[in-house]
């Protein structure tokens, strides 16, 4: 039996090019590992299969459209492992279709005990290709910390990070698809006037201020250049997000923004006793199905157990 950890991502920041010929953005997608995350358990079993424990596991599906299935069979092919014989057990904290990367995370995660159960020890330079293949998400799952996404979100770059940042999530009632929050950024620049092609859209950058930010440990300079170019596609998908992102303000966060495609909302907090202050408060404020206080950076996805 073998037990990996897998962490949470916000954006901190997410710049999204124009929509390219393979339908993927272009990004320059800063990643943040956050310590809320999900636990794979993998025991030996007759082909794949999955279960889910946790307060919103009735909305996991625990078919092959699940990555972390898809993980396993991905594996076991690169190895021409003709019979793979895994089950894979999900206890699910990070909130699902919500724009934290949940899916990708427990891909992330079975591919490592997959790994481990089976005795493969496959470089993690491989992993990490095979996890671009499952999703844009997945490789950064594996590599935690701070990272630069270029491409679709899958070419990674570790960025220099100082300390311990605050967070506060605000999980919202039901997900949201991110194509959709894709295809209404693009629909939101085309009704602007700006086109959506990636040659209608500038090549998005980091920005300075918040990599020095980061290097920093400096959670005031972080909240002031954090920024996501999904976020008014997510609200106009879904407008009771604004009242989340005043709520999470009003009570004295640092800063307030959308995570990733959404509707999770992410709130910078100056502190540990901030955050839990903050999440209280957007517990009660009626605007979130819950909020977690959390913190990172933290590692990528790591086996925790192993037994025989
Ligand atoms: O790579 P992944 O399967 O997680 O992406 C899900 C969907 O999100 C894609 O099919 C695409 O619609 C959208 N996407 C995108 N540009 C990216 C990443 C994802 O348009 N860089």
């Amino acid at each position: 039996m073998v037990t990996v950890r897998v962490p949470a991502k916000v954006n901190v920041q997410l710049g999204v090019g124009g929509v390219r010929p393979d339908g993927y953005h272009d990004l320059a997608n800063v990643f943040f590992a956050v310590a809320l995350g999900d636990q794979v358990t993998a025991t030996p079993g007759p082909g794949v299969t999955l279960s889910c424990s946790g307060p919103d596991a009735d909305a996991v599906p625990l078919d092959d459209s699940n990555l972390a299935a898809r993980a396993a069979r991905l594996l076991a092919a690169h190895h021409g492992l003709a019979d793979p014989g895994v089950h894979l057990h999900i206890d699910k904290a990070i909130p699902v279709a919500g724009g934290m990367a949940g899916g990708s995370a427990d891909g992330a995660a079975a591919l490592l005990a997959c790994d481990a159960l089976w005795g493969l020890d496959t470089p993690f330079a491989t992993l990490l290709d095979l996890a671009a293949d499952l999703g844009s998400d997945v490789p950064f799952a594996l590599l935690g910390g701070v990272a630069l996404g270029r491409g679709r979100g899958e070419l990674l770059e570790p960025l220099p990070v100082s300390g311990t940042f605050h967070w506060v999530f605000a999980v919202a009632d039901g997900g949201l698809s991110t194509p959709a929050v894709y295809r209404e950024c693009d629909r939101l620049r085309e009704e602007a006037g700006l086109g959506s092609s990636a040659a209608d859209i500038p090549d998005p950058d980091a920005d300075p201020a918040l990599l020095a930010a980061l290097a920093d440990g400096d959670p005031v300079a972080l909240a002031a250049a954090l920024a996501n170019d999904l976020q008014a596609a997510a609200v106009s998908l879904r407008p009771a997000l604004a009242d989340t992102l005043h709520a999470g303000t009003e009570a004295g966060a640092l800063a307030a923004l959308v995570s990733g495609s959404g509707p999770t909302c992410a709130f910078l907090a100056k502190d540990a006793d901030a955050a839990a202050q903050l999440a209280a408060a957007l517990r009660a404020s009626g605007t979130c199905r819950t909020a977690h206080a959390t913190h990172g950076p933290v590692p990528g996805a790591q086996v925790v157990h192993t037994s025989a």
